[in-house]
């Protein structure tokens, strides 16, 4: 891997991204050349109206489905040419992950499911453990670890996908609707984590939401409608709480 320190090119660059979806004959425009750069380090926001393409776009942004045409360079690399196996490589070591219905594994214990990125990486059985409890443990969940999914709350599941989207320590993390299934205080709390992601460990945060508190908060906004950028506004970074 490069080292990427003090790598000043952008976490996320589009050109021209398209994603057309065909059903019979009606064709869907999902993406419609969206030109994206995201520096490293920026708090994003992905706004607008259900359909306007949020998710859709964060997909292609992180390696999860494939672009109609145009080109997507993420950390330096150009991830439509790499294959398969490369692609999936790629995706663990650089971008966590955060689903809106959470994706965790139903039959395994919260611990497992923060583990799990760390299957791949060499890592003997102990040592994922002792990583996973410790994320668990920082996001206030070390009495959870034995609970399966279905035995949590919803802001717990949450933050147990939080937990697992942080195990490989990725310098980009992208959520869709990280609150949209919280209650408010909850989704304050998720909030916060993501803030600190960007503004003390330094990371990417790309957020697609329709809460305008999350908004409010990150440095830029950028709004879709129909599949385009209509809207793309830089806001004052704001004070940690
Ligand atoms: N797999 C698919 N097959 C066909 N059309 C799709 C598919 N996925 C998304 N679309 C269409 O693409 C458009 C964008 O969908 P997308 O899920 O990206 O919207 P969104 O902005 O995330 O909406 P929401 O806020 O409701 O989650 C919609 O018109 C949707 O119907
Ligand atoms: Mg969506």
């Amino acid at each position: 891997m490069a080292d990427v320190t003090n790598d000043r090119a952008p976490m996320v660059q589009t050109h021209n991204l398209e994603k057309i979806y065909r059903i019979g004959t009606h064709q869907v425009h999902a993406v419609a050349h969206v030109n994206m750069t995201i520096p490293r380090g920026q708090f994003v926001a992905i706004m607008g109206p259900s359909g306007s393409g949020k998710s859709t776009l964060l997909y292609l942004l992180g390696g999860l489905d494939h672009p109609t045409s145009g080109d997507i360079v993420v950390n330096r690399q150009h991830i439509n040419a790499l294959s398969a196996e490369d692609l999936a490589e790629f995706r663990r070591e650089t971008i966590g992950f955060i689903f809106q219905a959470f994706h965790l594994i139903p039959t395994m214990a919260a611990l497992e499911n923060v583990a799990l990125p760390g299957l791949f990486s060499g890592m003997t059985r102990d040592e994922r453990e002792e990583r996973a409890y410790r994320l668990m443990h920082a996001l206030g969940l070390e009495h959870w670890i034995d609970h399966k999914p279905t035995q949590l709350s919803g802001g717990q599941q949450q933050r147990v996908a939080i937990a697992r989207a942080l195990f490989n320590d990725p310098p980009l993390i992208m959520a869709d609707e990280p609150t949209g299934a919280l209650d408010s205080q909850t989704g304050a709390h998720v909030l916060q984590m993501l803030e600190r992601m960007a503004r003390k460990l330094g990371k990417t945060v790309v957020v697609v939401t329709h809460d305008s508190h999350i908004a409010s908060r990150a440095d830029r906004v950028i709004s879709l409608q129909d599949g385009s950028i209509i809207e793309d506004i830089k806001q004052l970074p704001a004070a940690i709480p």
